[in-house]
Protein backbone atom coordinates (compact mmCIF):
# COMPACT_ATOMS: atom_id res chain seq x y z
CA UNK A 1 0.00 0.00 0.00
CA UNK A 2 1.58 3.54 -0.72
CA UNK A 3 0.21 6.32 1.06
CA UNK A 4 1.14 9.71 -0.86
CA UNK A 5 -0.41 12.69 -0.21
CA UNK A 6 -4.59 13.34 -1.38
CA UNK A 7 -6.18 15.44 -3.18
CA UNK A 8 -8.86 17.84 -1.23
CA UNK A 9 -11.95 18.82 -2.86
CA UNK A 10 -14.16 21.33 -0.85
CA UNK A 11 -18.02 21.27 -1.16
CA UNK A 12 -18.62 24.41 -0.81
CA UNK A 13 -21.78 24.87 1.20
CA UNK A 14 -21.86 28.02 3.51
CA UNK A 15 -21.55 26.01 6.77
CA UNK A 16 -22.58 22.94 5.84
CA UNK A 17 -18.67 22.80 3.81
CA UNK A 18 -16.83 19.55 3.75
CA UNK A 19 -13.40 18.33 2.03
CA UNK A 20 -13.43 15.35 -0.17
CA UNK A 21 -10.55 13.46 0.38
CA UNK A 22 -9.04 11.28 -2.61
CA UNK A 23 -6.00 8.70 -2.39
CA UNK A 24 -4.51 5.84 -1.84
CA UNK A 25 -3.68 4.58 1.63
CA UNK A 26 -6.51 7.30 3.62
CA UNK A 27 -7.77 4.45 5.79
CA UNK A 28 -4.57 4.94 7.86
CA UNK A 29 -5.28 8.52 8.48
CA UNK A 30 -8.64 8.25 8.62
CA UNK A 31 -8.52 8.52 12.49
CA UNK A 32 -6.39 11.64 12.15
CA UNK A 33 -8.56 13.52 9.84
CA UNK A 34 -11.93 12.81 11.75
CA UNK A 35 -10.75 14.08 14.78
CA UNK A 36 -9.04 17.15 13.75
CA UNK A 37 -11.99 18.26 11.78
CA UNK A 38 -14.65 16.48 15.00
CA UNK A 39 -12.59 16.43 17.87
CA UNK A 40 -13.80 14.48 21.10
CA UNK A 41 -16.25 12.26 19.54
CA UNK A 42 -17.05 9.09 19.69
CA UNK A 43 -17.66 6.91 16.53
CA UNK A 44 -20.47 3.75 14.91
CA UNK A 45 -19.57 2.27 12.16
CA UNK A 46 -22.02 0.63 9.74
CA UNK A 47 -20.58 -1.62 7.43
CA UNK A 48 -21.28 -4.60 4.97
CA UNK A 49 -20.05 -8.57 5.71
CA UNK A 50 -17.95 -8.25 2.45
CA UNK A 51 -16.12 -5.03 3.57
CA UNK A 52 -15.47 -5.95 7.18
CA UNK A 53 -13.97 -8.64 6.23
CA UNK A 54 -11.21 -7.19 3.66
CA UNK A 55 -11.04 -3.88 5.82
CA UNK A 56 -12.65 -3.32 9.29
CA UNK A 57 -9.40 -4.18 11.05
CA UNK A 58 -7.48 -1.32 9.14
CA UNK A 59 -9.81 1.45 9.94
CA UNK A 60 -10.41 0.28 13.53
CA UNK A 61 -6.67 0.57 14.11
CA UNK A 62 -6.97 4.12 12.53
CA UNK A 63 -9.81 5.42 14.36
CA UNK A 64 -8.26 4.25 17.81
CA UNK A 65 -4.74 6.11 16.71
CA UNK A 66 -6.52 9.18 16.35
CA UNK A 67 -8.42 8.74 19.84
CA UNK A 68 -12.56 8.06 18.70
CA UNK A 69 -13.71 4.95 20.25
CA UNK A 70 -15.91 2.95 17.87
CA UNK A 71 -18.79 0.74 17.46
CA UNK A 72 -19.20 -1.22 14.72
CA UNK A 73 -22.20 -2.60 13.12
CA UNK A 74 -22.31 -5.10 10.20
CA UNK A 75 -24.90 -5.67 8.02
CA UNK A 76 -25.35 -8.48 5.26
CA UNK A 77 -24.16 -7.46 1.96
CA UNK A 78 -26.17 -6.83 -1.09
CA UNK A 79 -29.44 -4.05 -2.18
CA UNK A 80 -31.54 -5.87 0.17
CA UNK A 81 -30.19 -4.35 3.20
CA UNK A 82 -31.55 -1.08 2.03
CA UNK A 83 -34.55 -1.69 4.20
CA UNK A 84 -36.75 -0.61 7.40
CA UNK A 85 -35.71 -3.80 8.80
CA UNK A 86 -31.71 -2.66 8.62
CA UNK A 87 -32.74 0.74 9.32
CA UNK A 88 -33.90 -0.17 12.78
CA UNK A 89 -30.72 -2.37 13.31
CA UNK A 90 -28.73 0.24 12.58
CA UNK A 91 -30.35 3.43 14.56
CA UNK A 92 -30.95 0.80 17.70
CA UNK A 93 -27.11 -0.35 17.13
CA UNK A 94 -26.00 3.73 17.28
CA UNK A 95 -28.15 4.22 20.82
CA UNK A 96 -27.05 1.47 22.63
CA UNK A 97 -23.75 2.70 21.67
CA UNK A 98 -25.01 6.27 23.60
CA UNK A 99 -24.10 7.62 21.29
CA UNK A 100 -24.76 11.86 21.17
CA UNK A 101 -26.11 14.14 18.48
CA UNK A 102 -22.40 15.24 18.12
CA UNK A 103 -21.05 11.96 18.15
CA UNK A 104 -20.65 10.00 14.39
CA UNK A 105 -22.30 7.96 12.10
CA UNK A 106 -19.38 6.15 9.53
CA UNK A 107 -20.53 4.92 6.29
CA UNK A 108 -17.90 2.10 5.80
CA UNK A 109 -18.87 0.00 2.32
CA UNK A 110 -20.43 0.98 -0.98
CA UNK A 111 -23.64 2.87 -1.86
CA UNK A 112 -25.86 -0.01 0.42
CA UNK A 113 -24.20 1.48 3.36
CA UNK A 114 -23.50 4.44 2.59
CA UNK A 115 -27.39 5.82 1.81
CA UNK A 116 -28.65 3.39 4.97
CA UNK A 117 -26.11 4.78 6.80
CA UNK A 118 -26.43 7.96 5.73
CA UNK A 119 -30.21 8.07 6.76
CA UNK A 120 -29.80 6.80 10.34
CA UNK A 121 -27.50 9.55 10.60
CA UNK A 122 -29.95 11.92 9.45
CA UNK A 123 -32.95 10.80 11.83
CA UNK A 124 -30.93 9.50 15.71
CA UNK A 125 -31.02 12.07 17.74
CA UNK A 126 -32.92 14.31 14.79
CA UNK A 127 -29.19 14.36 13.12
CA UNK A 128 -26.09 13.25 13.83
CA UNK A 129 -22.87 13.69 12.08
CA UNK A 130 -22.24 12.15 9.16
CA UNK A 131 -18.65 10.60 7.61
CA UNK A 132 -18.18 8.58 4.44
CA UNK A 133 -15.90 6.05 3.87
CA UNK A 134 -16.82 5.06 0.43
CA UNK A 135 -15.41 1.78 -0.77
CA UNK A 136 -16.95 0.39 -4.14
CA UNK A 137 -16.13 3.07 -7.59
CA UNK A 138 -19.70 3.55 -7.53
CA UNK A 139 -19.90 4.86 -3.85
CA UNK A 140 -16.28 6.93 -4.51
CA UNK A 141 -17.64 8.65 -7.63
CA UNK A 142 -21.36 9.22 -6.92
CA UNK A 143 -23.17 8.16 -3.80
CA UNK A 144 -20.87 9.49 -1.47
CA UNK A 145 -21.30 12.59 -2.42
CA UNK A 146 -24.30 15.02 -2.31
CA UNK A 147 -25.79 14.10 0.91
CA UNK A 148 -29.01 11.58 -0.77
CA UNK A 149 -29.23 9.23 1.47
CA UNK A 150 -32.49 6.70 2.02
CA UNK A 151 -33.87 3.22 1.56
CA UNK A 152 -35.80 1.11 -0.54
CA UNK A 153 -39.39 0.48 0.15
CA UNK A 154 -41.38 -2.24 -0.66
CA UNK A 155 -43.11 0.18 -3.12
CA UNK A 156 -39.90 0.66 -5.10
CA UNK A 157 -35.84 2.25 -5.13
CA UNK A 158 -34.94 4.77 -2.94
CA UNK A 159 -38.28 6.13 -1.72
CA UNK A 160 -38.19 6.86 1.81
CA UNK A 161 -34.76 8.99 2.38
CA UNK A 162 -33.81 12.49 3.84
CA UNK A 163 -31.26 15.04 2.21
CA UNK A 164 -28.35 14.69 5.14
CA UNK A 165 -24.53 16.12 4.36
CA UNK A 166 -21.44 14.68 5.47
CA UNK A 167 -19.31 16.45 7.28
CA UNK A 168 -16.29 14.38 5.55
CA UNK A 169 -15.76 11.85 2.53
CA UNK A 170 -12.79 10.05 2.50
CA UNK A 171 -11.98 8.05 -0.78
CA UNK A 172 -9.80 5.76 -0.28
CA UNK A 173 -8.71 4.01 -3.81
CA UNK A 174 -6.55 1.53 -2.46
CA UNK A 175 -9.05 -0.30 -1.15
CA UNK A 176 -10.33 -0.87 -4.60
CA UNK A 177 -7.93 -3.39 -4.65
CA UNK A 178 -10.40 -5.71 -3.40
CA UNK A 179 -13.86 -4.92 -5.35
CA UNK A 180 -14.84 -7.70 -7.43
CA UNK A 181 -14.15 -6.44 -11.06
CA UNK A 182 -18.31 -6.96 -11.61
CA UNK A 183 -18.91 -4.40 -8.98
CA UNK A 184 -15.58 -1.96 -10.41
CA UNK A 185 -17.47 -2.40 -13.73
CA UNK A 186 -20.83 -1.88 -12.46
CA UNK A 187 -19.41 1.70 -11.08
CA UNK A 188 -19.33 3.10 -14.67
CA UNK A 189 -22.90 2.95 -15.15
CA UNK A 190 -25.57 2.98 -12.33
CA UNK A 191 -27.55 -0.35 -12.56
N1 LIG B 1 -27.07 8.50 -2.68
C1 LIG B 1 -26.78 8.65 -3.96
O1 LIG B 1 -26.59 9.77 -4.46
C2 LIG B 1 -26.66 7.42 -4.82
C3 LIG B 1 -26.17 7.55 -6.13
C4 LIG B 1 -26.00 6.39 -6.89
C5 LIG B 1 -26.33 5.16 -6.34
N2 LIG B 1 -26.80 5.06 -5.07
C6 LIG B 1 -27.11 3.77 -4.47
O2 LIG B 1 -25.92 3.00 -4.36
C7 LIG B 1 -26.28 1.62 -4.28
C8 LIG B 1 -25.31 0.81 -5.11
O3 LIG B 1 -24.01 1.02 -4.60
P1 LIG B 1 -22.84 -0.05 -4.90
O4 LIG B 1 -22.80 -0.36 -6.34
O5 LIG B 1 -21.62 0.45 -4.23
O6 LIG B 1 -23.39 -1.37 -4.22
P2 LIG B 1 -23.07 -2.11 -2.84
O7 LIG B 1 -22.96 -1.16 -1.71
O8 LIG B 1 -24.04 -3.23 -2.74
O9 LIG B 1 -21.61 -2.72 -3.10
C9 LIG B 1 -21.45 -3.67 -4.13
C10 LIG B 1 -20.79 -4.95 -3.59
O10 LIG B 1 -19.40 -4.71 -3.45
C11 LIG B 1 -18.98 -5.07 -2.14
N3 LIG B 1 -17.89 -4.17 -1.80
C12 LIG B 1 -17.94 -2.82 -1.67
N4 LIG B 1 -16.71 -2.32 -1.47
C13 LIG B 1 -15.87 -3.38 -1.47
C14 LIG B 1 -14.45 -3.51 -1.34
N5 LIG B 1 -13.64 -2.46 -1.24
N6 LIG B 1 -13.94 -4.77 -1.35
C15 LIG B 1 -14.73 -5.86 -1.51
N7 LIG B 1 -16.06 -5.79 -1.68
C16 LIG B 1 -16.62 -4.57 -1.66
C17 LIG B 1 -20.20 -4.97 -1.27
O11 LIG B 1 -20.11 -5.79 -0.14
C18 LIG B 1 -21.29 -5.43 -2.24
O12 LIG B 1 -21.34 -6.84 -2.24
C19 LIG B 1 -27.72 1.51 -4.75
O13 LIG B 1 -28.54 1.22 -3.65
C20 LIG B 1 -28.03 2.90 -5.30
O14 LIG B 1 -29.38 3.25 -5.13
C21 LIG B 1 -26.96 6.17 -4.31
Amino acid sequence: MSIEAPVVVEVGLGDRTYDILIGSGLLARAGAEIARRLPGTRAAVVTDANVAAAHLDALKASLETGGIQTAVITLPPGEKTKSFAHLEEVVDGVLAAKLERGDIVIAFGGGVIGDLAGFAAGIVRRGMNFVQIPTSLLAQVDSSVGGKTGINSPRGKNLVGVFHQPKLVLADTGVLDTLPIREFRAGYAER
